[in-house]
């Protein structure tokens, strides 16, 4: 292996260190303690595991959490409702509704419902629009793009210029993650499921966002040598050699495009543990906006 490592654990860790400090310090202060509110509605194993992860990394740097879960078959009005309801809520400065939401639920019709200064997640189409558009700012930055960007800024990776090529064009991450690459001044190509010559675009980009969820899709030999990889994807691919069964890949065959890459996070320890520690970052930036008022 020749690139440099990007140590997703390290910087998280960094980030989370930072955002103590500062809720210890708005408590001392202020005697003010930002608050998260998750909602989860169902009991899709995946979704419930993330929830209980958020809260409990909110209770290891003294956010207060409150978690809300609403049975699968749950109505719209019963999810707005309670969205108002926290919405309300002093004691309350994020919110975060776990996507995805029931297929019979509207997504967007919730996710506007939320307050715009407790759009933690970053997913209010204001919050979007504002993103995708020149010299407007959004309140919050959806957090495994805004992730994805500290790690950059962490390898020392050149944005302003450079060629991105993100894989993937999911609301979550692929969208805003062009938007922000954009704003950074980087020339951006977004390729889907239905682009004609992947590797045509690999081979000329500076960095390589892959957010497709496709396991060990993107290979070395597909990639511009020195090129700064970042890995969005966790897959689960069966390994007999393991207790549980299974291994967790990335969306990039690690080895060989650690062998041509400048730079690359890991999967797991990559993207994976920022996701949490921007949303504790936003949950802090919310109860900063709250306290100002
Ligand atoms: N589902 C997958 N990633 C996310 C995320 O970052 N936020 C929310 N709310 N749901 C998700």
């Amino acid at each position: 292996m020749s690139a440099q490592l990007i140590d997703g654990k390290k910087v998280a860790a960094r980030v989370r260190d930072e955002v103590a400090e500062a809720v210890a310090q708005m408590k001392e202060k202020h005697n003010y303690t930002p608050g998260l509110a998750t909602v989860l509605v169902g009991e899709d194993p995946a979704s419930a595991t993330y929830v209980r992860s958020k809260q409990r990394m909110c209770e290891r740097l003294g956010i207060h959490s409150v978690g809300h879960t609403l049975s699968a078959d749950a109505t719209q009005e019963e999810v707005e409702t309670l969205v108002a309801k926290l919405n309300a809520d002093p004691n309350i400065n994020g919110i975060l509704v776990q996507l995805p939401l029931p297929k019979h639920l509207d997504e967007e019709a919730v996710l506007n419902t939320i307050d715009l200064e407790k759009d933690v997640d970053g997913f209010h189409p204001v919050n979007i629009g504002r993103l995708a558009m020149k010299g407007r700012d959004p309140l919050f930055i959806p957090c495994t793009p805004a992730g994805c960007m500290e790690l950059l800024a962490d390898a020392g990776v050149e944005i302003n210029g450079a060629e991105a090529v993100i894989v993937g064009r999911s609301n979550i991450v692929g969208l805003p993650m062009a938007m922000l690459l954009q704003k950074a001044n980087a020339t951006v190509t977004i390729c889907h499921s239905r682009t004609k010559d992947l590797t045509e675009h690999l081979k000329r980009a500076d960095i390589v966002v892959a957010a497709i969820g496709w396991a060990e899709m993107i290979k070395g030999d597909m990639l511009k040598p020195g090129v700064a990889v970042i890995d969005v994807g966790i897959n689960r691919v069966d390994d007999d050699t393991r207790e549980r069964g299974y291994k967790l890949v990335g969306d990039v065959e690690f080895d060989s495009a650690a062998e041509v890459a400048g730079a690359i996070t890991p999967v797991p320890g990559g993207v994976g543990p920022m996701t949490i520690a921007m949303l504790m970052k936003n949950t802090l930036r919310a109860a900063e906006i709250a306290l100002a008022k």
